[in-house]
């Protein structure tokens, strides 16, 4: 191979220029080897704590072949069970037809082939002719085979390894640098699913980097500039905004129009965000935006009507029992906008409001995923509208992420393409994309991005560099 570069062994930073191989994106060998690797080792967010408030309720999730019960045993207790039955091996319980998970409340499970029983603890407390197996259905035979599980910022998270580390260790450094943000009073307002033609890092890594906004979502420039930085942090990467100098507080989501008079561009902005994107936003934050040219003489600086578009938010919602979390300005710089947890979930965080998407296989096909995105914001108590996962086709989803989706399916078909070296992502803006194939290797074993220099250390490039492979 000649020059290739040396695999890239900066655990920490991953600052240098890399090569991705496109491997880990269209080989069905890859895919199928995900399943064992990966998804049967890794934590992954399988829901909400809210899904399931009442002890009985339980909700299913899926992950290729394997799929897991979640259910509320007590007020302070969840547990989470192998969702197949132990007898012959029925799934226990069905995903009704055109949803993405069961959803329900029962006293215990009962299996629809023989009608074994198990209460909300898995132990098995019915088998018609127990008699007949003569004692050998104890030591637990009978009854549900159990799944880890544990809740972070909201969510139930499951783990398939019964040897897997504690989630909070897992989740660092994300989990500290976002608890002051409180995600776990956070509501969702809408959550959409659809099963998309393309491999889940692919849609994964079309909303991990602020690099696509200019030209995939031309019409942010007029509001302003969106460089924005992508850092490794371990196992996982954050993204933030790149703040201009001496407007630290402008690092965050809630973002102030640029231009001659931010008053004006800051309520163009969250019109425009709210109809097209319905997410990074509320009412309430669009409703202020819009009273700033009334309430702010011309030629207010931009510093200031930050501080009094936020202010004046935040109190609103106060006088309705919405309460935000503080968040020094510090601290927003470290904590970015949006955490990619690995290896398939990311959180946009903001004081009141956050977008968070998630993908994972579809039936083990590396042109398949299920691509899902939810959209939380702080309620009232009590006030929070009731919502579900709801399958929605591409076309109508919000514009601004049919942009994206646009993308999605056109990569993973040039990813297939002979002639494509693999994928060199921006050392500064898009490292998020290089942690997360950095961590993917040391799971899979393959799949490791090289690190780049000249241009002669790029097989396939150049005109000196006889017999490389073009990929
Ligand atoms: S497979 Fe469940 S009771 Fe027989
Ligand atoms: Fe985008």
């Amino acid at each position: 191979m000649g020059e290739m570069g040396k695999i890239v062994e900066a655990v920490d930073d991953l600052i240098m220029a890399a090569v991705v191989p496109p491997e880990a994106y269209v080989s069905p060998d890859y895919a199928k080897a995900e399943q064992e690797k990966l998804w049967r080792k890794v934590w992954l967010q399988a829901g909400r704590i809210e899904d399931i408030p009442e002890p009985g309720n339980f909700i299913t999730f899926d992950i290729n072949t394997d799929s897991v019960i979640i259910v509320r045993v007590g007020p302070e207790e969840v547990r989470a069970y192998h969702n197949v039955c132990p007898h012959r091996g029925r799934r226990l319980i069905d995903t009704p037809p055109g949803k993405r998970n069961a959803v329900g409340s029962r006293p215990n499970f009962i299996c629809g082939y023989h009608g074994w029983t198990f209460d909300l603890e898995g132990k098995n407390t019915f088998v018609e002719h127990k008699d007949d197996w003569n004692g050998a259905l104890g030591c637990g035979r009978g009854d549900l085979g159990t799944v880890k599980v544990d809740t972070w910022g909201g969510w139930l998270w499951i783990n398939l390894d019964p040897n897997s580390g504690p989630l909070r260790e897992y989740l660092e450094p994300a989990a500290s640098l976002l608890e002051p943000y409180q995600l776990q009073n956070m509501r969702p307002r809408w959550r959409k699913w659809v099963i998309f033609q393309c491999n889940w890092k692919v849609a994964m890594e079309a909303f991990c980097e602020t690099y696509h906004v200019s030209t995939t979502h031309p019409e942010f420039m007029e509001f302003g500039q969106f460089r924005g930085w992508a850092r490794n942090q371990g196992l996982h990467s954050n993204i933030g905004y790149d703040a201009p100098k001496g407007q630290e507080e402008d690092a965050g989501k809630l973002r102030l129009g640029t231009g001659e008079d931010p008053r004006i561009t800051t309520a163009e902005m969250q019109n425009f965000t709210w109809a097209n994107a319905n997410t990074n936003t509320t009412e309430t934050l669009v409703g202020v935006a819009n009273r700033l040219k009334d309430e702010l003489p011309e030629g207010t600086p931009p510093t200031e009507v930050s501080k009094y578009w936020i202010a004046t938010a935040r109190a609103e919602d106060e006088a309705r029992g919405v309460i935000w979390p503080t968040i020094e300005p510090t601290h927003t710089l470290k904590a970015g906008t949006a955490w990619q947890i690995f290896p398939n979930f990311q959180i946009g965080h903001a004081v009141n409001n956050m977008l968070c998407y998630d993908a994972r296989p579809y039936n083990s096909d590396p042109d398949m995923c299920i691509f899902e995105a939810a959209v939380y914001e702080l309620y009232p108590e009590g006030e929070a509208p009731e919502t579900e996962w709801t399958y929605t086709e591409p076309a109508d989803w919000p514009p601004v992420l049919q942009q994206d989706f646009n993308n999605m399916a056109a990569v993973q078909q040039g990813m297939k393409n002979v002639g494509f070296r693999g994928a060199q992502p921006n050392p500064y803006m898009e490292r998020s994309v290089t942690s997360l194939h950095y961590n993917l290797s040391r799971y899979m074993g393959t799949g490791t991005p090289v690190t780049i220099g000249a241009v002669d250390d790029v097989p396939g490039i150049g005109h000196n560099h006889p017999g490389t492979d073009a990929r």
